[in-house]
Order: structure tokens, then sequence, then C-alpha cells
């Protein structure tokens, strides 16, 4: 790992500034626009608010229409097959607009062109597309964009190892909240996922580079910062152990910053001294996302998990001890290949006792060049469905009943806008990260106000403004 955590050269960070000035330059007098379309996970958000910086860097104004856009860009998930179907099928209806508007240029980038097939496939069929740029390509995308201002070539930059871009803009959306990534890739192979293949080896950002970051946004009117990682727990791995815990620490100390998150975590690697840093912390919410994927020993190691039941459920327990307010997430897959009913009761039967606040539930999904995508089904299609209905009823009666618990207290919501029904209630979230909507003036938006909780809902708690 050591030899690829490696950030890319002041030099190569200077010469894509120059040509996004040159660029701008360029685009001088005129007012173009672009459209950046994202995809999947909230690295990916991430990554989507870097290209949009660079974009605006170059004179582009951000815009939300494909029909007003000069330039287009997708930037992809490849987790699971159905986001894949997505982005082809909005791939294609880009080719109407394209025609009528031959300026126009399409760019794609993320973790579905990172597969080399995948990246071949939409070279020789969409014709349409200019630029299609791997997750390791992302920072030359400035370089790219105005090769193909300048000469109109079709350009492919799937190269690449696991460069850390330091030193390039990025958008902050505004608002009160914001992603921070704090390390890149993954080392861990869970049989079922296309990450580590796609997204590189684990590599950390230097603290200083992230603490330069909080400060910035906070200066800008963040309070809330949410750490991202596929791992955070083994941020710094090498540097020291739980270095992940002293970045949390140090981020804490930044004035301005009031709540800190952080996702996600594997149960392999958290430590008690991260769950004791979070008791102790009054700044890092009591709120822990930590996938399970199965609740069967057997299927856990067939996924190359490396934790049990048993591991698991210590942890679950411990943070329960020390944050008896601790809301609790989980990430569940129904229907890997090996999962029999017996294997899917017992994750249901880690539901009923975990009880968490939430889960994000997914069927598997096949991905090539997996070790998983060699395992032959031992289910029906009809049988996994059935399972996952029965896995959605069961936690709705506990997300419910966990909301319950909210009714009566008095918390703290950091206001994000108005509610998306009604334009006179707004709508926040609490420390658990959960929405709360209540009565209020627009003017509290991207503040904390304090809401008694009235009424809670299977998705959504309602309040009154103390
Ligand atoms: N099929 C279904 N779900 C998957 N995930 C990752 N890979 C797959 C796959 N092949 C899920 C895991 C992970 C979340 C981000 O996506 O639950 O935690
Ligand atoms: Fe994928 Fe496992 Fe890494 Fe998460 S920890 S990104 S599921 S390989």
């Amino acid at each position: 790992m050591s030899g690829e955590n490696v950030k890319i050269s002041k030099q190569q960070a200077d010469r894509q500034i120059e040509i996004m000035e040159l660029v701008r330059k360029h685009n001088c007098g005129r007012k173009p626009k672009a459209l950046v379309e994202t995809y999947g996970c909230q690295q990916n958000v991430n990554d989507s608010q870097r290209i949009m910086g660079m974009l605006e860097q170059m004179g582009y104004e951000i815009t939300e229409q494909r029909e007003n856009a000069d330039v287009v860009v997708f930037n992809t998930c490849a987790v699971r097959e159905n986001a894949e179907k997505r982005v082809f099928g909005n791939l294609g209806a880009l080719k109407k607009l394209k025609d009528e508007r031959p300026d126009m240029i399409i760019a794609i980038c993320g973790c579905m062109v990172q597969q080399g097939e995948i990246a071949n496939r939409i070279k020789k069929r969409f014709a349409h597309v200019d630029i299609i740029f791997g997750t390791f390509a992302l920072w030359k995308f400035p370089e790219l964009l105005s090769e193909v201002l300048e000469h109109r070539e079709r350009l492919l930059d799937i190269s690449g190892s696991g460069n850390i871009a330091e030193g390039l803009p990025f958008k902050h959306e505004g608002g009160a909240k914001a992603f921070v990534s704090v390390m890149y890739g993954c080392n861990n192979f869970c049989s079922y996922c296309i990450v580590p293949y796609v997204r590189g080896r684990e590599r950390s950002r230097d603290k200083e580079d992230i603490l330069r970051e909080v400060r910035m946004l906070s200066e800008n009117g963040v309070r809330e910062v949410m750490l991202l990682g596929q791992n955070v727990n083994s941020y710094g791995m090498g540097a020291g152990e739980d270095s992940f815990s002293d970045l949390l620490k140090s981020v804490s100390e930044i004035e301005g910053i009031e709540r800190i998150r952080f996702m996600s975590s594997h149960p392999k690697d958290i430590s008690d001294k991260l769950l004791e840093t979070m008791a102790e912390n009054k700044k890092i919410c009591n709120q822990l996302h930590l996938p399970l994927q199965s609740g069967s020993d057997k299927v856990l190691s067939d996924m190359n998990r490396r934790y049990n039941i048993e591991k698991y459920m210590e942890i679950i327990k411990k943070a329960k001890s020390l944050m008896p307010d601790i809301a609790l997430t989980t990430d569940i897959i129904v229907g890997f290949p090996t999962e029999t009913d017996e294997d899917f009761n017992k994750t249901l039967e880690v539901l009923e006792n975990v009880r968490f606040d939430n889960i994000f539930s997914f069927i598997y999904s096949k991905r090539p060049g997996t070790a998983a995508s060699k395992l032959k089904n031992v289910a029906s299609d009809e049988e996994i469905k059935e399972r996952f209905n029965r896995m959605l009823e069961v936690q709705t009666a506990i997300s419910y009943e966990r909301n319950k618990l909210h009714e009566g207290k008095t918390e703290r919501v950091l206001v994000e806008g108005m509610s998306k029904n009604d334009p006179l209630v707004l709508s926040g979230r609490n420390y658990a990260n959960k929405i709360v909507n209540f009565k209020g003036d627009e003017s509290l938006k991207d503040t904390f106000a304090d809401v008694k909780i009235t009424k809670a809902k299977t998705w959504v708690l309602t309040g009154e403004l103390v």
C-alpha cells in the first residue's frame, strides 16, 4: 500500500490550474453551462464537487438541466448492476440532444468506466461520448476537456493508480453541511464488491490537508462535516494505531465545526478507542453506520468479511453501553449466492436483536471480476425478492419503534431548508441524522434550532420550535 500513497506533484496540480486559466480565457465573454450528474455513494458526490469546482474555475456556470448544458458529465457507480443500467439508458437519451447541438461535450467518469470492458463498450457503442475518464484520472479533467475543446477528438483515460489530488478547487454547494473525503480506495476485497477494483488500494489523505479543508469549509459557514472513506477505521494505517480517533479529535477542535459524522466503518477494524472518543467528544454525533451485510457466520465468511456475529454484537453492546442514545444504521445484502433461508433468518434475528434505527438493504448483484461472481445461486430470484420484502416488513416496525423514542424530547436540529412537501415547514436533521420537520421561518436555514419532537412516523419526526 505504501508505494501508492502519493499525492500528485505540485507541478501536476499547477499544470491543471494553468489549463483551467486558459479555458477560462477561452470562455471569456460567453456564459457556458455545465451539468454534473452523480450516481452512487457520497464519495461520488464529493468527487462531483471536485469536478464542479474545476468547471467553475474554467468559467462554466453549473446548471441542473441537460437541455441547456454545454458540458455534461456523468459521474457513475458500479456497485450494483442497476446503477450501470441507468447510466446506459441516460447516455442513450443524450444522443438526441447532441444531434441537435453537436457542440455539446459529453463526458463520463467514475467507477463504472474504470472497468476496461465497460469503457471500451461505451467508446464503441456511444459515439456521442467525447471523454471517458476513470477514478484515477479525475484530477486530469481540465486537461482532457481542453484537449476536446481544441481538437474535437474523443479521449479515453482510465490509466493511473492511487494518486491523491490536492490543491485543486472544489465546489461547496453552500449550506451548513459538507462531505470531506479522508481516504480513498479499499483493501478489503469483500467477495461481492467491485470497489477495490475500481477505486484501487487504500490511501489516506494527509491530516494537514484534511484539516485545512475543514477550516476552509468552516470559514464558509459549514457547521457539520461528514468524514468519508470506504473504511474510515483504517485511516492512516501504518502511521500509528487509531489515527482515525486522533483525526476526529483534531477536526473537533476546529472553530465553527459543531457536528462530526463519519462513514463507512468496517466492523473488523472498529476499536474501543474510537467508540470511547465518540462517547467523550460532544461534537461527534452519537450515530454509527456499521455495515453488517449478513447475520450468518457462514455467509459472512463466504463474503470475506473477517468478523462473526459474536464480534459484531460485542461492538454493538459496547457502543450502546457507552452511548445509550446511539442511533445505529447498517447495510444488508439479501440473496448472496450461498445464502439459504436459514442464513437469511439469522439476519432477521440480528435485526431483531440490534434494533437498528434504519437499514440500507440491497439485493445481491453479481459484479464481474469479483470472487463471488464465480459462485452459483442457491436461491431463486423469487425467493430472494420474498426475503427482501420480509426484511423490510421487520425493519419498518423496528424503525418506527426507534423513532417513537424521540417523542417528547427536545433535540438540536441543523436546519437544511424548507420541506419538500410544505413550503411553511422547515426540515433538518437531529444528532441521529433523522429528518425532523417543524414550522418555522426560512431565516433559520443553516442554523441550529431546538425542536421538541411531538410525533414520530416511520421515516420522519415532526416537532415544534422551542
Ligand atoms: N450487490 C449488492 N450490494 C452490494 N453492496 C456492495 N456490493 C454489492 C453487490 N455486489 C452494498 C454493500 C455495501 C453497500 C455500499 O453496497 O451492502 O455496504
Ligand atoms: Fe467493498 Fe468491502 Fe471495501 Fe466496503 S469494505 S468498499 S464492501 S470491499
